[in-house]
């Protein structure tokens, strides 16, 4: 044997060590990566969750304000919602409810051959426009004892679509509240004197 293949013999046992303890450290890599997962996950959903939450329904925004911004045609869809039991066209026949046409300034429980209940008809007043927001945000809540079984539009802004609607399906509505006016005329406003600034560098001619 000479030294070439002593330094050959102990090339390759060195060679088969590495391979081994390679192998080992890759494999002690591997399981403890695997392990610690937990913690970080579980963190953030608790944080999505009521970081949603109180997003939601913290602000009220006035029913003049979102009748401003509200959409009939929105509002038509979810009509839908009501017309298991409604109809809102005139002349529509009473349904499970009475029919909506011209709800809007009405006499509560004043449609002629609709069967009432106790509770709706001594409610009295008639229907404006907070009232309506009420009622459908929760019948219950408005008429304790009331025969209309309908959960309520919990959305604020399908409501407000909603109510556009209804004031739509009327002979002659009530105004809209005030707010309204004053909101939307503002900004019709403002353009007007930028326009004149507009054509004033004409002199220069
Ligand atoms: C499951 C059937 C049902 C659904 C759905 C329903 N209603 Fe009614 N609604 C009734 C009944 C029944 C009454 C009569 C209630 C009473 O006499 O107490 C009524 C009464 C009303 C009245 C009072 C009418 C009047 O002449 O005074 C309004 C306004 C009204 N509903 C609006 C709605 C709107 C808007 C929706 C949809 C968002 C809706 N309802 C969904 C059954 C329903």
């Amino acid at each position: 044997m000479d030294a070439f293949e002593l330094n050959k013999i102990a090339g390759a046992v060195l060679f088969a060590l590495l391979i081994l303890f390679g192998a080992k450290t890759a494999t002690n890599l591997i399981f403890k990566v695997h392990k610690p997962e937990k913690p970080g996950y579980e963190v953030e959903i608790v944080e999505a969750e009521s970081g949603g939450k109180a997003g939601e329904a913290k602000e009220e925004v006035p029913l003049a304000v979102l009748l401003a911004e509200a959409d009939a045609g929105k509002g038509e869809r979810v009509a839908k919602k009501c017309a298991a039991c409604h109809t809102f066209d005139k002349g529509g026949a009473n349904k499970i409810g009475p029919n909506l046409y011209g709800v809007m300034g009405r006499d509560l429980g004043t449609i002629d051959g609709f069967a009432y209940s106790g509770a709706l008809k001594g409610k009295g007043g008639s229907w404006g426009y907070d009232e309506l927001n009420e009622f459908i945000t929760n019948p219950k809540g408005f008429i304790k004892g009331t025969k209309m079984a309908f959960a309520g539009v919990k959305n604020t802004k399908q409501r407000a679509d909603l109510i556009l609607y209804m004031r739509g399906q009327n002979d002659s509505p009530p105004p809209l509240p005030e707010a309204k006016a004053k909101e939307a005329a503002a900004p019709e406003k403002a353009p007007e004197p930028a326009a004149k600034e507009a054509t004033a560098p004409e002199k220069k001619h």
